[in-house]
């Protein structure tokens, strides 16, 4: 078995706080809101991993096949001997980045789930023997430390996950992806496209109802952490397309008039009948708009590769 580290790079009490922080100032502005990385305990990362499968949520299937397919230009293009992955959860599709890549020394998974990484993490090493794995549980919107590892460097962030920051943490993320990087690293970027509002709808609504426990999920990690009763069962599961932003944006209804205590925070919330809470905004993107806000960060798009249904999309950057 190779070698396999796990490094935690807050300790728990700075995980907490920022829950507290994150549920303070979301639950009491107007409207209210909470950010979608508190959907992933256990729980939300095995109910992310049931979406990945439901025949309505194309964007892992499609950006599997554009793996696939493209792997190998993608090893030709970085020569990486680090791989780097934000929000790597069950490191999946990642596969066809690992097998691809011939001078691979080190593969770093970076996750705020503890239970995915070091799930998909012990799997790994035990599979690849020649591969160091050295996971990270961080928040990728954190300012990121990484271990000195042989470059050059290639920061994989798929999955369409850059789609849930909001435009103005898009750019700074961006820009602290940039800084990780020497000039000739690339980014390696996962886009869901713009589409048909039917569809796009769809994914995040589907029949069997596993988006809405996913959903519902954060206010279970609200209640476990900070003591709080919300009814999950109180709140309904909401799927919009906003198409002035051109993102689907999730929320919980309260389906009645409720107060909900948060003993953690000295808190009681108060929700109307059909207040709505947004938890996560996924934004569907265009060629034109990624272009930009890469060069904006600093890198230049390289390659831009679709499946065949022209659904998704990744991107290389290359740090300029
Ligand atoms: N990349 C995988 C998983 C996508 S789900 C795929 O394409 O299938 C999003 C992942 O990002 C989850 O594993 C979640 O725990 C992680 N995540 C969400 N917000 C995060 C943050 N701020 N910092 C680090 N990880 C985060
Ligand atoms: C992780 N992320 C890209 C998913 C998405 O599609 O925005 C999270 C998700 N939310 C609902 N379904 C899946």
């Amino acid at each position: 078995m190779s070698p396999f580290l796990i490094t935690r790079t807050l300790p728990e009490d700075a995980t907490e706080a920022a829950l507290r922080s994150d549920v303070l100032h979301g639950l009491t502005r107007t409207p209210k809101t909470l950010p979608p990385k508190w959907f992933y305990d256990a729980l939300g990362s095995e109910l992310f991993e049931e979406i990945t499968a439901l025949p309505e949520y194309y964007p892992t299937r499609a950006e599997r096949e554009i793996l696939a397919a493209r792997a190998p230009e993608i090893a030709a293009a970085t020569g990486a001997r680090t791989l780097v992955e934000l929000g790597s959860g069950s490191s999946e599709k990642t596969r066809h980045l690992l097998d691809a890549l011939p001078d691979l020394h080190t593969y770093v998974p970076v996750d705020v789930s503890a239970s995915a990484l070091t799930q998909a993490g012990r799997a790994l090493a035990a599979e690849r023997p020649a591969l160091d794995v050295h996971a990270l549980i961080a928040d990728f919107t954190g300012g990121l430390t990484l271990p000195d590892t042989p470059g050059p460097r290639l920061v994989a962030f798929l999955g369409g996950t850059i789609g849930n920051l909001l435009p103005a943490e898009r750019a700074a993320f961006l820009a602290s992806v940039r800084s990780l990087l020497s000039p000739g690293d690339h980014l390696l970027l996962g886009t869901d496209l713009v589409k048909d509002e039917s569809v796009l709808v769809a994914a995040y609504d589907d029949a069997a109802g596993v988006t809405a426990a996913f959903n519902k999920n954060v206010l279970s990690v609200v209640n476990r952490e900070l003591g709080a009763d919300f009814d999950p069962d109180a709140f309904d599961h909401v799927a919009r397309w906003n198409a002035g932003e051109e993102w689907i944006e999730m929320r919980l209804r309260a389906r009645s008039a409720q107060t909900v205590k948060i003993p953690a925070l000295d808190l009681a919330v108060e929700f109307a009948a059909g207040e709505e809470l947004r938890t996560e905004v996924s934004a569907k993107f265009r060629e034109e708009r990624v272009r930009a806000e890469l060069a904006a960060a600093g890198l230049g798009l390289s390659h831009w590769w679709t499946d065949t249904g022209g659904r998704f999309a990744l991107s290389l950057g290359t740090a300029r």
